[in-house]
């Protein structure tokens, strides 16, 4: 049996709703803080993102799907989509666009070659933002916001925010000799990555899956004691707008991220619900302001976040957060003879225009095989074609819930189910809502 790669799921059943359900919350969402749909290529040249984000780093030293094509190009399958959004910002000269600065998201599939564990793929779906062109802190704060927002949207409840400040290049410098200088007398005691860390990129130690529990790197020196002036102040802004923006938070001050390109602000979002797991990192992100020009750009500001959407996914289930998924019909067409199953063609074609959620019937099942379909589709109406109803220009309807029945002409239908709807929207709801305090209803 062909079976899938180690590391890649099929979405397929409730699941793939659910999937597009948050999507569209995210879409909606999105939307209401004016952030472009941007999509980037799959692949992309390999210096896209080896350069963008980090020859140093875990993702591309050991993790990136490198191939030559079939012209003897080097490509990459896209393990993130920052680089590839900052290679498109660039190409397309989207610094030259009137209304800076330019907020960007994007939702879609990458790729790292990982150990499979629950929580880590090899294919993954990442939804995230990027902002280009503009270092204020409010916009910090305000791409903090959007994951936050999306969770307290979906019903998330336990998540944490763990915020951090690299600092500027002076502040990240100053930090990394002071890395250089502890860990050098500990470097034996290092794993043989780390070793080679040391000599490349000491804040790449700190982040290492080995050592992560040693006491060694527990009582390394942290960010914020080697931040400058400016930079503190800078960090204090995003902590003051996060405030204005009801996000809490916690300063993590070993939070250093895994990728090379940030510097100032970093975050990440925790799942803290039972049951997680080790990989309960729900989303990530920071500042990188020298990503533009390190990938042949303008000097731009850059900010943003990905989000792993199976990691999402998981948080939501552990929370047992039933999301409004719909799983019924409008209606089902049922029919027996063949005049009557051309009709039943026509009229669910019509109905499905008039933007209603119509099945038929297809499998040549007898009047009670299509009662049980129907039911096992959740199908709120049944539409019963004969013959002699046809002939006078009528249907006979069944809500397949009251079990009310309906004969209605058939110019009349898409009336018929419009005045169902409002009765059913209309019933349960109390009409104090719509009064003022003092008002009385007028008899
Ligand atoms: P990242 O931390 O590498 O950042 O990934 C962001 C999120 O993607 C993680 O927090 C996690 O939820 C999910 N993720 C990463 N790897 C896997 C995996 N193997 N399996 C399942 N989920 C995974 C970035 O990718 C940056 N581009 C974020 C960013 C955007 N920074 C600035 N702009």
């Amino acid at each position: 049996m062909l079976v899938k790669p180690k590391g890649c799921h099929d979405i397929y059943g409730v699941e793939a709703k659910k999937w597009q359900y948050v999507n569209k919350v995210i879409d909606d969402l999105m939307n209401r803080y004016n952030y472009d749909y941007i999509r980037t290529p799959i692949f992309e040249s390999s210096e896209v993102f080896h350069r963008g984000v980090g020859e140093t780093t875990d993702i591309v030293t050991k993790e990136t799907y490198d191939f030559i094509d079939r012209g003897d190009r080097p490509m990459t399958l896209r393990p993130e989509g920052t680089a590839g959004v900052v290679r498109s910002y660039i190409e397309n000269k989207m610094y030259g666009d009137a209304t800076q600065p330019v907020k960007l998201y994007y939702n879609g599939t990458m790729y790292r070659y990982e150990r499979p564990q629950s929580g880590r793929d090899r294919e993954l779906t990442q939804f995230g933002v990027e902002v280009l062109g503009c270092d204020n802190p409010m916009i910090d704060a305000e791409v903090i916001s959007v994951p936050v927002n999306l969770f307290k949207t979906l019903g998330l409840q336990e998540i944490k925010v763990n915020i951090n400040s690299l600092g500027d290049k002076e502040s990240r410098d100053a930090y990394r000799e002071a890395l250089i200088k502890y860990f050098e007398p500990h470097i034996k005691d290092l794993c043989p990555d780390c070793q080679e860390r040391l000599k490349k990129n000491p804040l790449r130690i700190l982040d290492c899956k080995v050592d992560k529990d040693s006491d060694i790197l527990k009582n390394a020196p942290i960010t914020i004691d080697y931040l400058n002036e400016e930079s503190k102040k800078r960090f204090d802004d995003v902590k003051k707008y996060l405030t204005l923006l009801e996000v809490d938070y916690e300063v993590d001050t070993r939070l250093v991220r895994g990728l090379d390109y940030y510097n100032h602000t970093v975050f990440e979002i925790e799942a803290k619900v039972d049951g997680f797991g080790s990989n309960n990192v729900l989303a990530g992100g920071g500042r990188y302001n020298g990503l533009v020009d390190l990938l042949g750009g303008p000097q731009t500001p850059g900010i943003g976040f990905a989000l792993g959407m199976g990691r999402l996914l998981m948080a939501l289930d552990l929370e047992k957060i039933d999301l409004p998924i719909n799983n019924s019909l409008d209606a089902f067409v049922m029919y027996v003879s063949d005049s009557e199953k051309e009709y039943a063609i026509s009229l669910t074609q019509y109905l499905r225009m008039n933007n209603y959620k119509v099945e038929m019937e297809y499998m040549g099942r007898g009047l009670k095989g299509q009662f049980k379909q129907a039911d096992r589709l959740n199908s709120k109406y049944l539409i019963i074609l004969n013959d002699e109803d046809l002939q006078n220009d009528m249907v006979k309807i069944k809500n397949n819930e009251t079990k009310e029945e309906f004969e209605v002409g058939i110019d009349y239908l898409i009336y018929f189910f419009e005045e169902q709807a409002t009765k059913e929207e209309y019933s349960d709801i109390d009409i104090e809502l719509y009064m003022n305090e003092n008002s009385e209803i007028e008899e």
